[in-house]
């Protein structure tokens, strides 16, 4: 996918398919805006929302805010957490108020060099309210990012910000920078989400290099992840006529070069049961019909410094979609699969499943 392509596709999905309400979304108040990112600095959308609106209601512009009793003012961020960005919001508010005569500066460094603001919230700034062609990073951008352009560099290693700010940079609309920033926002946070993307109603699903290379659940690639004490691992056993879809694991993660199912890793356990496994075959795969599943809890595998947790999921399937056949994906038949290496997590489901089966053969 190239450069301009991926810009297109995305504002035309912007346009068209983003229904994403949220009180700030087009504001091109400064004071608004730096409010707005402050608050979602820490916190969800959904739970910043209220409060977003009742800081505009009590303190309608920054004079107001920066002319406010501190103690009233830590009221109203109660429940938000991290107070730190309710002290810096009052020392911003009054800094502006009082140095540059209640006007929010309008270029990137100052707007930068302000306490509580860091180069997302900045950016923000920069382009919603001065069309400045900032991009925003953050984990929906980086997500995003790394699967439509196949980018296996760690999202959070030390090479992540200058590999992908330089590709933002390069992807950023011109003439709307905002525009952009708020469409990758929004398309990471509703379409390209983490665990359960919604691929099948995607506009990037035939450009989107994760998607064409079988990758979208391996990217991105997270240093932490690969270190977290417990891995949550679901293996999808696709079957079809008597093939059974296996792939070869390459990177530098576990089990480099051993055989697997279809992977899917999530940061907690997903509590797989028959509707989400059919939501996901629907959303991620286009398979409709919802084919017979079986969930199976896998034995917990103790490494030295993690566990490994999660599912085995057998799905036999009428027809391979798409989406499954591509070169990264085998799908063979039991004796092929029997000479290939696995790891010992997927060994204890097959041997299990094995002398199950030949109980009940007797
Ligand atoms: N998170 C931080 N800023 C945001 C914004 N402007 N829209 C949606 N989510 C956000």
């Amino acid at each position: 996918m190239t450069s301009s392509q991926f810009t297109k596709l995305l504002m035309h999905w912007h346009f068209n398919d983003n229904n994403r309400q949220m009180p700030w979304k087009g504001e091109k108040d400064p004071y608004k805006v730096w409010l707005s990112e402050v608050i979602l600095q820490q916190t969800r959308v959904e739970q910043g929302w209220g409060y977003f609106e009742r800081f505009l209601k009590q303190y309608p512009g920054i004079q107001q805010l920066a002319a406010a009793n501190d103690d009233e003012v830590f009221k109203l961020w109660e429940g938000l957490g991290y107070y730190n960005r309710c002290k810096n919001l009052l020392v911003t508010a009054r800094l502006i108020t009082n140095k540059y005569e209640g006007v929010f500066p309008a270029d990137y460094n100052t707007i930068l060099s302000l306490k509580g603001v860091g180069d997302y919230t900045a950016a923000a700034i920069a382009s919603f309210c001065f069309d400045l062609p900032y991009p925003v990073i953050d984990g929906n951008v980086l997500r995003v990012l790394a699967r439509v352009f196949g980018i296996e560099t760690p999202v959070d290693g030390k090479d992540a910000k200058k590999t992908f700010t330089a590709l933002a940079e390069k992807l950023i609309l011109k003439k709307d920078p905002g525009g952009f920033n708020q469409a990758i926002m929004d398309f990471g946070a509703t379409i390209c989400k983490p665990a359960l993307p919604l691929c099948n109603s995607c506009p990037m699903q035939k450009t989107c290099t994760a998607h064409k290379q079988g990758m979208v659940n391996m990217l991105p690639v997270k240093e932490k992840t690969l270190k977290r004490k417990t891995r949550w691992v679901t293996y999808f056993i696709f079957k079809h006529g008597n093939t059974t879809l296996v792939h070869k694991r390459t990177g530098k993660d576990i089990w480099q070069n051993l055989f697997e199912f279809y992977i899917v890793e999530t940061a907690d356990n997903p509590k797989w049961n028959n509707a989400k496994v059919h939501d996901w075959l629907l959303n991620q795969l286009g398979i409709t019909g919802s084919p017979a599943v079986q969930i199976i809890n896998a034995d917990t595998q103790k490494l030295t410094h993690q566990d490994i947790k999660g599912y085995f999921i057998k799905v036999t399937l009428a027809s391979i979609p798409p989406q499954l056949k591509v070169p990264h994906l085998q799908w063979l038949k039991p004796a092929e699969v029997a000479q290939l290496p696995f790891p010992r997590f997927i060994n204890q489901y097959t041997l299990k499943n094995a002398l199950e089966a030949e109980l009940f053969n007797c």
